[in-house]
Parts: structure tokens; sequence; C-alpha cells
């Protein structure tokens, strides 16, 4: 147990973590954490390791159809006020990738990294999902990528159902309509439970394909949300195993 602790918070700090905190010691619980009772995601997740990957949308080129689909929704809703998220975000994060892959990662919500920047997953967590997706070979620009909900909670709590279910109505439900991937790849419960419909235990549902109620043309695929793996580094072989499963899978249909 011990040496795994210690492996554990090695790689951490070579990942660019410097301070490690229980929640019951050494650092104050915010009032949502209080509140509920569940543990917020930690701000340290979401400041950019050494090098921050700047521009993931490539640049250039026509304009695909779907690109354009994309453009105008996220015009239409910019200014997004259907739930009180709005209140204390810096702006609405939409998509990053590819519009015309057949896969669509889903995380949760932005952090603060990504409330700054306007993109997804470019914080910690982001970064070290780039780095597995690199490493299985399937490159972050040939995925598509977004969250369930388009605005950070406050001190980045776990969205709320009734935010998940208004940002579910205006954007994803229509991103989905758009892109129609082939596959959908859940990044944590979170995630799951907003195609499910249901509480999702993702250490046990975790690695397998389910059929999709929210959008049955595509199979949906559940795995850890990258920041449950960076605090907890023993599940990285999961991970990176279920992702290539995924790859795999993109291999036999497309
Ligand atoms: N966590 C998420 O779920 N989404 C992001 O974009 C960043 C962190």
């Amino acid at each position: 147990m011990e040496n795994r602790l210690k492996a554990t918070l090695e790689l951490l700090k070579e990942l660019g973590f410097e301070e490690f905190y229980t929640l019951s010691e050494g650092r104050e619980l915010s009032q949502d954490e209080k509140n509920t009772g569940e543990p917020g995601r930690l701000e340290a997740e979401n400041k950019p390791l050494k090098e921050a990957s700047e521009e993931i949308t490539p640049k250039g080129g026509e304009k695909g159809e779907k690109v354009v689909l994309l453009e105008e929704l996220y015009e239409r809703n910019k200014n997004c006020c259907r739930c009180d998220l709005c209140k204390s975000r810096t702006q609405i994060v939409f998509y990053d990738g590819d519009p015309n892959s057949p896969v669509m990662f889903v995380g949760e919500a932005p952090g603060e990294e990504e409330d700054k920047r306007g993109k997804p997953f470019v914080g910690r967590a982001g970064q070290y999902l780039n780095k597995v997706l690199e490493e299985i070979g399937l490159p972050r620009e040939r995925i598509y990528i977004t969250n369930v909900c388009k605005c950070r909670p406050p001190g980045n709590r776990k969205p709320r159902p009734k935010e998940m279910q208004a940002c579910l109505n205006v954007f994803l439900r229509k991103e989905l309509e758009i892109v129609q991937p082939k596959v959908i790849c859940c990044l944590g419960g979170t995630a799951a439970e907003a195609f499910l419909g249901k509480t999702v235990r993702i250490t046990r549902m975790r690695g397998r394909f389910y059929p999709n109620p929210l959008y049955p043309k595509a199979k949906l695929f559940l795995t850890y949300h990258p920041a449950y793996v960076l605090r907890n580094m023993w599940e990285a072989k999961t991970f990176k195993e279920d992702l290539k499963k995924l790859k795999e899978y993109l291999e036999k249909i497309t």
C-alpha cells in the first residue's frame, strides 16, 4: 500500500502536481462540498501541465458543412442563460477536434482553465487525456470532444440534474444530430448518467459498450474521467486499456 502511494505521488509530481491534500485535512472544504457532501474537482486539476498544447482545432482549409452548422449553433446560444451556471461562467466552452470524426468524447463540464480559454479539456485532465490518446495512436485531432455542460460550475462542483438537462437540450442533442458519431465515449459517471438517464457506478460499468437511449444511432462506451485517473493513478493502465478497446472498435466499424 505504502509503495503504491509513493509511486502514485511520484507520478503526480512528474505530471506537475505540487501539493496534495485529503478532503478531511489540509484543505478547507468549499461551501458546495459542505452542502452536498461531495468532493468538488480540485482547482489544481485544471492548471496547465508543463507545456500546454495551444491550438488543437485544425486551422485553415475549407470549412465543412458540420463546422458551419456547429458555428451556427454556437452563435445562436453563446449568451445562453437557461440555467444559473451562466451567472458565474467566463464564457461558454463548446467543442474541440474533428466534427467529422466517428467518435465523440463527452466529459462533465469545463474547469477553470477551460472556462478561461474557451476550449474543453485543456487543463491537466485534458493534457493527460491527450497523452494517453497519443500513446494508443488515436490523436486528439481525430476525435470530437465536448462536455455535457458547457459552462463551468462554481468551484468545479458536479453539475446539477437541471443544469445538465438544460444544456443537453440547448447543445448536446443538437451536436449529436450534426456530428452523427458512430460511437460515444463517456468520460466518467456524469457523462454516462446524462446518456443513460440513471445513476452509474463507473467502476462497475466501464470498459464496455452499451445501447444508447439518448442517441440510439451510436453505441455508448464508458470509461473513467481522466481527472479521476490522475487522482487514482493505479487506474491508469485500465484507462489506457479501455481507450485501446475503443480504438479497436473504431477500426472495425470505419
Ligand atoms: N473536466 C471535464 O469534464 N471537462 C473539461 O473540459 C475539463 C475537465
